[in-house]
């Protein structure tokens, strides 16, 4: 007998399983809505990524406001990291519908080689969090809450979070790494989308009723702001940019790369559901359980397929689709099951074939590699042991992949 009929034979007799390594994440995102196969790299860029942006606009993250106006300005710019680094403070004003939000960037770059290719991300606690540096202003809120607004963060909190993000590791790897704070651009709470930067973008309330079911949620705002951000980085000379994100930031992370082909190379650490997991098989995380907690990250649809994912009209493989040909890395962690490891693993294998069409190579085996372990080339995959973090582990094989795509050569 074949091994394809042994196969087929074996997983008709086996029952129901959520997703496992003999089917695949359905829709197919090599078939177009109306059918059409997309085999071919033109065919699926004309036919095929454009309804996939509009579908995930529709259902997920709301529709894309155009892009803000922002003006930029150098702060304070100054050697740091004993002289490797240049540290440079750059306000990013954004402006519209007769209002301004200024936010700031925080911009490390080696010292040396200033147009080096950058990782850029946002973070959750503020600028002074990443990084233990008394000359940096203590100025984000503890956290994104209504009653955090506006109370200054207690000096305790400078490079609290500094453990996550290696930067002079980064640096010495001729890397550069900027980040700014998320709850600049929308702060983290349902206000009825009146701060941040939904009211400059013409996506605040309306008069009129409830918000539309496609209005942007918070993730597309980020999003917006990390596309603009990288736009802003050209000030300091930096072309080249990889996005990055850990967890809310990982979703938001992949929203951003999804949208902006300027992205070279998109990082999702333990993004979950929302993010790289895929929804339909309601491991972890479920959409009921993240719509009824977070409906602000969303557009107002997505929390009616709360219950019934089988009937949204994607999953999250076709998020990491949009991403091709541009490379993409996918990071779990093994105890981190709220954010379906193998769900992110069986998205970002099943977004592969996408790659396929340009000539390139994804992830082909068909199983999740073990813990400790890394698969794939252009669309990579790796999981961590341990628990929902963004560690050393995980930036080793960040730079890893970001060698292969910002440096062929060496
Ligand atoms: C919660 C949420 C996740 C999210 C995470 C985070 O756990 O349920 O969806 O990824 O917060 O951002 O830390």
């Amino acid at each position: 007998m074949p091994a394809g009929s042994l196969l087929l034979l074996l997983s008709a007799t086996l029952p129901a399983m959520p997703q496992d390594a003999t089917s695949r994440a359905t829709p197919d995102p090599l078939t177009a809505v109306d059918g059409t196969a997309c085999s071919d790299a033109a065919t699926w860029t004309a036919a095929r990524r454009p309804e996939l942006l509009e579908l995930f606009e529709q259902h997920v993250y709301g529709r894309t406001p155009a892009p803000p106006a922002f003006r930029c300005e150098i702060s304070d710019q100054r050697s740091a990291l004993g002289g490797d680094a240049r540290r440079t403070r750059l306000k990013v004003t954004f402006h519209g519908n007769g209002a301004e939000l200024e936010t700031e960037l925080l911009v490390f770059q080696p010292a040396e080689h200033l147009d080096a290719p950058l990782f850029l991300g946002l973070n959750f606690r503020g600028n002074h969090t990443v990084v233990d540096d008394p000359d940096l202003p203590v100025r984000a809120t503890p956290a994104g809450t209504p009653e955090g607004l506006g109370r200054r963060a207690p000096e305790s909190d400078r490079g609290e979070r500094a453990r996550r993000y290696p930067i002079a590791t980064i640096l010495d790897r001729g890397f550069g790494f900027a980040t700014a704070w998320y709850g600049d651009l929308d702060p983290d709470f349902d206000d009825g989308f009146r701060n941040g930067l939904h009211p400059l973008l013409g996506a605040g309330p309306t008069e009129t009723g409830p918000r539309a079911a496609d209005a942007p949620g918070s993730i597309a705002i980020w999003a917006i702001g990390l596309s603009s951000y990288r736009k802003a980085l050209r000030v300091l000379g930096v072309e080249s940019v990889a996005v990055f994100g850990h967890s809310r930031l990982g979703k938001t992370a992949l929203w951003a790369g999804a949208l902006d082909p300027g992205f070279a190379l998109t990082i999702s650490n333990d993004s979950g559901c929302g993010g790289a997991a895929l929804s339909k098989r309601k491991q972890g995380e479920t959409v009921e359980a993240i719509t009824r907690r977070f409906p602000h990250w969303f557009c107002p649809r997505f929390a009616e397929y709360a219950g019934r994912e089988e009937a949204l009209p994607l999953d999250q493989h076709l998020l990491i689709a949009l991403m091709a040909p541009r490379a993409v890395h996918v990071a779990s962690a093994s105890e981190d099951a709220w954010a379906d490891p193998e769900g992110e693993f069986l998205a970002a294998r099943d977004a592969s074939p996408v790659w396929g069409l340009f000539g390139l190579r994804g992830i082909e085996q068909e199983t999740s590699p073990a813990v400790g372990e890394v698969t794939g080339e252009q669309v990579r995959y790796h999981l961590r042991a341990g628990k929902h973090d963004l560690t050393g582990e995980d930036w080793r094989r960040f730079l890893h992949h970001a060698d292969r795509v910002f440096y062929a050569s060496r």
